[in-house]
């Protein structure tokens, strides 16, 4: 019988096209990549969308002052947003943007005309401190004296008729599926966060004069409104699969219709901190009101600061990936942004750093082993699998630490050889932390290893006994290769092209992970080249 692969639809946010994209959007794709990635060679059927956010005032008012219509502008910027994805090697399968009228606009109208029949949206008038930066109405404790605490700008004292969604009628549902986690929240304390967010919850503003922002989608039936951020932004997520085009229209093939049916609902939506309310609250009980599944899995990053500083355009902090990317290289820029920034916390990026990671952990760590390994196993047509009990003549001489969950375990394996070690401690503690998305953990545990397979070297002084031992040399240098190859498979979410290359440079097949008999030294050009 044919059994149908898992289906796993996981999504980034849809960062503003008011600026060019930066470190933190990078971080978002790469993390949301690793995991798609890892989707995939667990064999799942993976669906990963990313996207563009691209209507609002301060997109309009950004357009302004560049000089061009708001069309204009977002068809600029969201082509760069493309290219970052494309130069960081992430793996999107599909790309929405909310300007697109023939995909996105009747599947947010429909969203919309969905919550309007459940009796869910009705006018107001809304008085309220309108901050363009936020793209948002904020409160007193938003401020820092007349400012927005986050902006530096003063909001605008905005008093208008609106629509609004009747979000404190899903209040107790919310409370009930956060709690018992039919929609997850990660971490965990992001749940709590939201549970005690609930509390307070009120309706939200839907909608915006038409007259005061024109660049949006339009209300369904009301021209003189235009839809606020929500209902047009978060649907991204369903009108990406096609929700709303085939719904009713009597032209339609029915295809996109089959899409929304397979992928939905999301597997999970990786997002930052600052929008996990939007996530956790107003989309799932946009989504009640609809009748439609809630997403399964919110993941919700930390950010990635300049000098304990949010980067930002009026602090002038802003760090550009794409340089940065054009300077080292995709791989290491996906290693930098996994290795060195905390999932679930806040992290601090310096170029300084950044090149300091660069040469002590890619160049000099995984670079240099590999070469170190790769010579000597040249000086053998072919290094073959030895027997077990040759095997075990070989093991690491100190003890090994790897990461659990935040702390350092010891564990107690002085007498294991290399290739044990990494099929049952490496591997193990591998799958454990990918599978709580704790991606930075897992990479940081291969890293670990490697820096013992450094002093594995020494250890037996290999450069001496392919000299004097040349056979039992071979021992060693199987040890070395296997954990090579293996670590290569662990890796491949997180540097796709480096791990086929230490594959291939070690003579084994890359796309296909057979029981290896046997690793040979092929023609192999340096994995990262040293940078001033
Ligand atoms: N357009 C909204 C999202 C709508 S989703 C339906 C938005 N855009 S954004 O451009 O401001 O941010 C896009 C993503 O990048 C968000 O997940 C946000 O948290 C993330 N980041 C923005 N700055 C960041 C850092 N400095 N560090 C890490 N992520 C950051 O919000």
């Amino acid at each position: 019988m044919k059994t149908e692969k898992d289906k796993f639809y996981i999504t980034t946010s849809i960062p503003y096209l008011n600026a060019p994209p930066h470190l933190g959007f990078a971080l978002e794709a790469l993390q949301a990549d690793v995991v798609a990635r890892h989707s995939r060679l667990r064999d799942k059927d993976v669906f990963f969308l990313s996207g563009t956010d691209e209507h609002g005032a301060k997109i309009a008012r950004a357009a302004g002052e560049a000089q061009k219509t708001p069309k204009e502008f977002v068809d600029g910027l969201a082509v760069v947003f493309q290219d970052l994805l494309k130069k960081l090697n992430i793996s999107n399968d599909d790309f929405i943007r909310t300007s697109d009228k023939e995909r996105h606009w009747p599947g947010a109208q429909l969203l919309w005309k969905k919550l309007a029949e459940a009796g869910d949206i009705y006018k107001s008038f809304y008085k309220g401190l309108y901050c363009v930066g936020h793209e948002a109405f904020i409160t007193e404790k938003d401020m820092e004296g007349n400012v927005c605490a986050i902006h530096k700008k003063p909001p605008e004292a905005i008093e208008e008729e609106n629509y609004f969604f009747k979000l404190s009628k899903y209040t107790n549902r919310l409370l009930e599926a956060i709690s018992k986690e039919d929609m997850k929240i990660l971490p965990s304390f992001r749940k709590e966060e939201t549970l005690n967010m609930l509390k307070e919850i009120g309706d939200v503003s839907f909608s915006r004069p038409s007259k005061d922002i024109a660049w949006g989608v339009p209300v369904p039936s009301d021209a003189t409104q235009t839809m606020y951020v929500w209902c047009d932004a978060l649907a991204n997520y369903i009108t990406a699969l096609g929700y709303g085009e085939s719904f009713g229209s009597p032209t339609s093939t029915g295809n996109r219709t089959s899409k929304f049916e397979r992928f939905w609902p999301a597997d999970i939506h990786v997002v930052g901190k600052d929008i996990m309310k939007f996530h956790t609250i107003f989309w799932p009980a946009m989504l009640m009101s609809a009748g439609l599944s809630l997403p399964k899995i919110i993941f919700v990053h930390g950010w990635v600061n300049v000098k304990g500083e949010k980067m930002s355009k009026s602090l002038g902090n802003v760090i550009d990936p794409i340089p940065l990317i054009e300077k080292y290289g995709s791989e290491a820029v996906r290693f930098y942004l996994a290795h060195e920034t905390s999932v679930f916390g806040d992290s601090d990026y310096s170029d300084k750093h950044f090149s300091e990671i660069y040469s002590g952990l890619l160049v000099n760590g995984l670079g240099n082993l590999l070469a170190r390994t790769l010579k000597m196993i040249s000086l053998y047509p072919a290094i073959s699998k030895p027997e077990e009990g040759a095997l075990a003549r070989y093991p690491i001489k100190k003890n090994l630490e790897f990461l659990t969950t935040g702390e350092k375990k010891r564990w107690s394996f002085e007498q294991a050889s290399p290739s044990f070690l990494v099929d049952n401690v490496l591997w193990l503690a591998y799958q454990k932390a990918m599978a709580a998305y704790e991606i930075s953990q897992a990479i940081k545990n291969i890293w670990i290893y490697l820096g013992r397979l450094d002093e594995y070297i020494e250890d037996y002084k290999l450069y001496k006994m392919v000299k004097s031992q040349p056979e039992e040399a071979k021992v060693v240098l199987w040890h070395l290769a296997y954990s090579l190859a293996s670590v290569a498979w662990m890796i491949k979410p997180f540097m796709p092209e480096t791990a086929d290359k230490i594959l291939l440079s070690l003579g084994v097949e890359p796309t296909s992970r057979e029981e290896w008999k046997e690793f040979s030294a092929k023609e192999f050009a340096h994995l990262f080249p040293r940078i001033q």
